[in-house]
């Protein structure tokens, strides 16, 4: 079963009946889980930050929302995620598919191996993998996908990952540049290590919004950012 987690602009993505319990042993995900068909495929969609929209990132219950996904059988995820863009070739209306990240997010419910028990499940404790953050076989899906029908995309990018819910100093986006990061954005952690530690693949497919902080001879505002998220969810 495929899921797409959805970002800022696609949370209310497609109608269909609610599959699955929204209270997990974590608490309760962002918004119910919607089963619905995506070009005659059974998926189903959960929107990030809630439906309406209304859940910061850094409050965002990503244990919940992964847990929920793997109890429904989820073993493929898409996520979306609205991002900024620092290197010069992912401008505003860019779509990238990362293949690495940097976390620079703090205080957040990170992982299912934190040593306590839940229900009848023994507290394990594992460090996994996370080399490759994202999935090979989904980032290859997503690139194919959009060669066969045309779309450019990014196929390479670094993703950091701010804890917000401000955005970045100019100068932070000088750091994170010289870290090696290409987008910055606030949601792409603990998702993607949550993911790896149920064993679901994910892949994320991301939208530059605006560029980031000092990257454009503007300030970064809402209404910019809006009007960009209109006119690229759609693709
Ligand atoms: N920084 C961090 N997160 C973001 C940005 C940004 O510039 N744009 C959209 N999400």
């Amino acid at each position: 079963m495929l899921a797409i987690i959805g970002g800022t602009g696609l949370n209310d993505f497609q109608q269909g009946a609610t599959v699955g319990e929204r209270l997990t042993p974590y608490g309760e995900t962002s918004a119910a889980i919607i089963q619905t068909q995506l070009n005659g495929r059974d998926v189903v969609f959960l929107a990030r930050h809630g439906s309406p929209h209304r859940i910061p990132p850094h409050k965002v219950n990503y244990r919940a929302n992964l847990w929920a996904l793997k109890q429904l059988g989820v073993d493929r995820v898409l996520a979306v995620n609205a991002v900024g863009g620092i290197h010069p070739s992912m401008p505003a209306g860019a779509i990238v598919i990362p293949d690495q990240l940097v976390d620079y997010s703090y205080d957040r419910e990170h992982t299912f191996f934190d040593g306590v028990a839940i229900g009848d499940q023994a507290a394990a404790l594992e460090h996994v993998d996370f080399s490759y953050p994202y999935s090979a076989s989904l980032r290859q899906a997503l690139l194919s996908a959009a060669e066969h029908i045309g779309l450019a995309v990014s196929d390479k990018a670094v993703y950091a990952v701010t804890q917000g819910p401000r955005l970045e100093t100019a100068a932070e986006i000088n750091r994170l540049e010289r870290d090696g990061c290409d987008i910055v954005g606030m949601t792409a952690m603990p998702e993607a290590v949550l993911a790896r530690e149920l064993g679901i693949d994910y892949a994320s497919i991301c939208l530059v919004v605006n560029p980031a902080a000092g990257r454009s001879s503007t300030l970064i505002t809402m209404d910019d950012i809006h009007r960009v998220i209109a006119s690229g969810m759609g693709r």
